[in-house]
């Protein structure tokens, strides 16, 4: 989507007009408790509600599981969408027209490949459609329905040097022709001539429907069995999925995708009405298709070949998949070819029951790697525990991995810690997550900001307040948005404030510190215990930086920076003498 120009001040109109108590209230019931609404969360479960929504403000917040943040966020969790779509979305429900992108050259440019891919799929179903042709006798021969045929926009490309050019050239020029992917330049002399000839022609589209490419099955054996457009401006394979246009509504509502290899294995089960599956297109699975999937559901079956390439690109793909923040599953096809021959054979219903047994990844991956494993030699044992360590340190949930890694110990009759001991060294983001404080550690730079915004500090605790005192990256930067406000005693405008909010665990910061009730008099009290250790923490860190800058200047000899640096030194030493 995005199709339109999104500023800050346009996202902050959209924002100030939406009531996001009317948004999230069509989620989770919400009643009015005290000035602001609560419910219960939709986010964890909970019996007492502890999420609170503050309409003035446009914030919510859980108290239970610290989920937080404004109207967008709360549509990109619940329903999916990404942070354009979520403005798009609130932009229409409450009557804001938003500014239309302006159009480049490069983007009509993209418009006229897009035309010459709609007109060529045309001409492609038109070939299909004609007298009896190599295409339509596969067709029949595989017992493909013409319903099949017009759904998917099946064409054929003749067995001719110059069909698509005779087409299109005219209208488009051969140039085009051969960036859209259609024609080649001859290798001698001048001149074009057609990349597809005699295949079935297969559409491919983007996530909004457009043809953006083709998928050319051979009808005589020769190689390659499919020939795919070449990369280009609209025709970017590793950001595609075969069938999203389709299936990405059904996917976002039932919250699971089945992922297959093959044009034909997406095509038997869409059609058979099996809702949410989308094909890799058989190269290996990349991390662009792992978030395209994972903008519309966060659970995916693996339904790749039942041979032996299928379960290994099956174990090679689910890494990909889990580190997307997915959950993964896959399935056992049981001796057959492909999902495409179990429901030509056998019907959708033995696919189905099929899907009804998909196995966790890690199961999966235990009936592939650890069997007989009472047979093994220590090395061999060794050599099948590496394999896991991909899919283990993919995982960021801490309780998934963990239990993951202890059913894989189990099954080796080893130690936890013996699995996990590989996988600590090379999981890359996770470990780090759990070291950082969580959004929910009460912290003393918390709770001063908490009792500033809420108009809680005297003035002559708030004038001693400086930006620097702030470590944690998110209150630094609330603080500095609103100093300006709190100083003067303005009061803060909340959505004006999370319009400048970048970054994620700032809007949920900013979420919790909002709503947090009235923070009692006792805290206020303390208001000192916890700006002196900030006070004392800052002064120590500068008083690091300059003895490090002192060093710096004596090593190249600038006695009079030193000296200067001295200075501030016996200040800040003085001021820390103070603080104590
Ligand atoms: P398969 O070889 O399993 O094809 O490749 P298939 O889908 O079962 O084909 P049919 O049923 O015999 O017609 C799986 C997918 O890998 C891609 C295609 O997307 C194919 O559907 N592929 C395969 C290619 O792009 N090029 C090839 O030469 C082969
Ligand atoms: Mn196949």
């Amino acid at each position: 989507m995005a199709f339109s120009d999104l500023n800050d001040s346009v996202i902050a109109q959209v924002r100030q007009a939406a009531d996001i108590v009317d948004f999230i209230g069509q989620v989770t019931p919400l009643k009015l408790a005290g000035k602001s609404y609560k419910g219960l969360c939709p986010f964890h479960r909970e019996k007492t509600p502890s999420f609170t929504v503050d309409r003035g403000k446009g914030l919510f917040y859980c108290f239970g599981c610290g989920t937080g943040g404004d109207v967008f966020k709360f549509l990109t969790l619940t329903e999916r969408f990404t942070f354009p779509e979520a403005v798009e979305h609130v932009a229409s429900r409450v009557g804001i027209e938003l500014p239309k992108k302006k159009r480049t050259a490069r983007d009509s440019d993209k418009d006229d490949l897009l035309e010459v891919m709609d007109e060529a799929s045309e001409a492609f179903h038109q070939a299909l459609g004609w007298g009896d042709n190599p295409a339509k006798r596969y067709l029949t021969e595989r017992a493909v329905p013409q319903e099949i045929v017009d759904k998917y926009g099946f064409g054929y490309a003749p067995d001719s040097w110059d069909y698509i050019l005779t087409r299109l050239a005219r209208k488009h020029g051969e140039k085009k022709l051969e960036t859209a992917g259609l024609a080649m330049p001859r290798k001698t002399g001048n001149g074009y001539y057609d990349r597809f000839r005699n295949r079935l022609m297969i559409p491919i589209h983007n996530e909004s429907g457009t043809v953006v490419g083709f998928g050319g099955r051979s009808l005589d054996g020769s190689d390659p069995k499919y020939l795919n457009s070449p990369e280009s401006e609209i025709f970017n394979k590793s950001r595609l999925l075969y069938n999203l246009h389709r299936s990405k509504d059904a996917m976002r509502r039932i919250d699971r995708a089945i992922l297959v290899e093959g044009y034909f294995d997406a095509i038997s089960i869409d059609h058979a009405g099996v809702p949410g599956v989308v094909a890799s297109m058989g190269t290996s699975l990349t991390t662009g298709q792992a978030s395209l999937m994972r903008r519309f559901t966060t659970r995916v079956v693996i339904a790749y070949d039942g041979d032996n390439a299928g379960r290994m690109a099956t174990l090679r793909a689910a890494p990909v998949l889990l580190a997307a923040g997915l959950s993964v599953s896959a399935l056992d096809l049981q001796g057959e070819k492909d999902p495409d021959s179990v429901v030509q054979k056998h019907g959708v219903d033995r696919f189905l029951e099929i899907l009804g047994s998909a196995t966790d990844i890690f199961e999966f991956a235990l009936g592939e790697w650890g069997t007989d494993v009472a047979k093994l030699t220590g090395r061999e044992k060794s050599e099948r525990v590496e394999q896991f360590v991909p899919l283990l340190s993919a995982v960021s949930d801490p309780v998934v991995r963990n239990d993951a890694a202890q059913r894989i110990a189990d099954a080796f009759r080893l130690e936890f810690q013996t699995i996990w001991s590989r996988v600590r060294g090379k999981a890359s983001t996770a470990p780090e997550r759990e070291r950082q404080p969580s959004g929910r550690t009460a912290s003393a730079e918390k709770t001063i900001l908490t009792a500033a915004i809420q108009g809680k500090l005297v003035a002559s605790d708030l004038a001693r307040l400086r930006e620097e005192y702030f470590e944690e990256p998110a209150c630094k930067t609330i603080f500095s948005i609103m100093k300006a406000d709190l100083l003067s005693g303005a009061p803060i405008d909340f959505q004006q404030v999370a319009t400048h909010l970048k970054g994620e665990a700032e809007l949920n910061l900013l979420s919790e510190i909002s709503l947090t009730e009235d923070i009692d008099d006792q805290i206020l009290q303390r208001i000192d215990e916890n700006l002196r250790p900030m006070e004392r923490a800052f002064l120590e860190r500068r008083n690091l930086e300059i003895q490090q800058a002192i060093s710096e200047a004596q090593r190249q000899g600038d006695g009079e920076q030193a000296a200067q640096l001295g200075m501030e030194k016996v200040r800040i030493l003085r001021m820390l003498n103070e603080a104590k």
